[in-house]
């Protein structure tokens, strides 16, 4: 896969607004700020592909970017609670609304703060990603955060607390030094 060659595709504020898929999608999903814009951004080594914010609930809509033939979806965050109850409905529907569509999912990749247990909202997604058989992969964000020792059992713990079997791939990333961006386009590649 050529990562030097993406572009934005669309944004849709709500999910009815999606068109039907017409390439194999690899769709980044997890709670406001845990860095699915800048993990993206990192994958394409773009600074400004996907808005980045310190603060929760940037992403506002469902962005779409053309790679080699795919789609990679860039959706809004889950659990933001300083919004509005409409825009958390909104927000709500925009995710929810993308998965029980009937779409080329190729990749689900649930990202997870590496520094903390899994919340109750993350565990929620990956029961659903589980459930739905959907192909899906788990980063670790922000890997920077901690030490190589802390890393580990980082990665065992959440391993136990979603009780993954050996088949379920998880990747500790760094947006900011790199850390397993190799390993997650492997991943991607397979
Ligand atoms: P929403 O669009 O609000 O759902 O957030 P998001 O998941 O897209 O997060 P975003 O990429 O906007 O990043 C949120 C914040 O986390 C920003 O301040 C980023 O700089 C920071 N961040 C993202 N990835 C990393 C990382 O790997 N390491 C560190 N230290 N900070 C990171
Ligand atoms: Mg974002």
């Amino acid at each position: 896969m050529n990562y030097h060659n993406v572009k934005f595709a669309a944004a849709y504020g709500t999910s009815s607004q999606l068109p039907a898929s017409t390439r194999p999608e690899i769709a980044f999903v997890g709670r406001s700020n845990v860095g699915k814009s800048s993990l993206l951004n990192k994958l394409f080594n773009r600074k400004k592909l996907a808005k980045v914010s310190s603060k929760p609930g940037k992403t506002s809509t469902i962005n779409f970017f053309d790679a080699e033939g795919a789609h990679f979806v860039d959706l809004p965050g889950y659990g933001y609670a300083q919004v509005s109850k409409s825009e958390k409905l909104r927000w709500a529907e925009m995710i929810n609304g993308y998965f029980e569509q009937d779409r080329d999912f190729t990749l689900v990749v649930s990202l997870i703060d590496i520094r903390h247990p899994a919340t109750k909202l993350d565990v929620q997604m990956i029961d659903f990603l589980k459930e739905a058989e959907l192909p899906f992969m788990v980063v670790l964000t922000k890997a920077d955060k901690l030490s190589k020792t802390q890393m580990l059992r980082q990665v065992s713990a959440l391993r136990k607390q979603l009780a993954f079997g050996p088949e379920v791939e998880v990747v500790p990333c760094s947006s900011e030094n790199g850390t397993g961006i190799d390993d997650l386009k492997k991943v991607i590649e397979g």
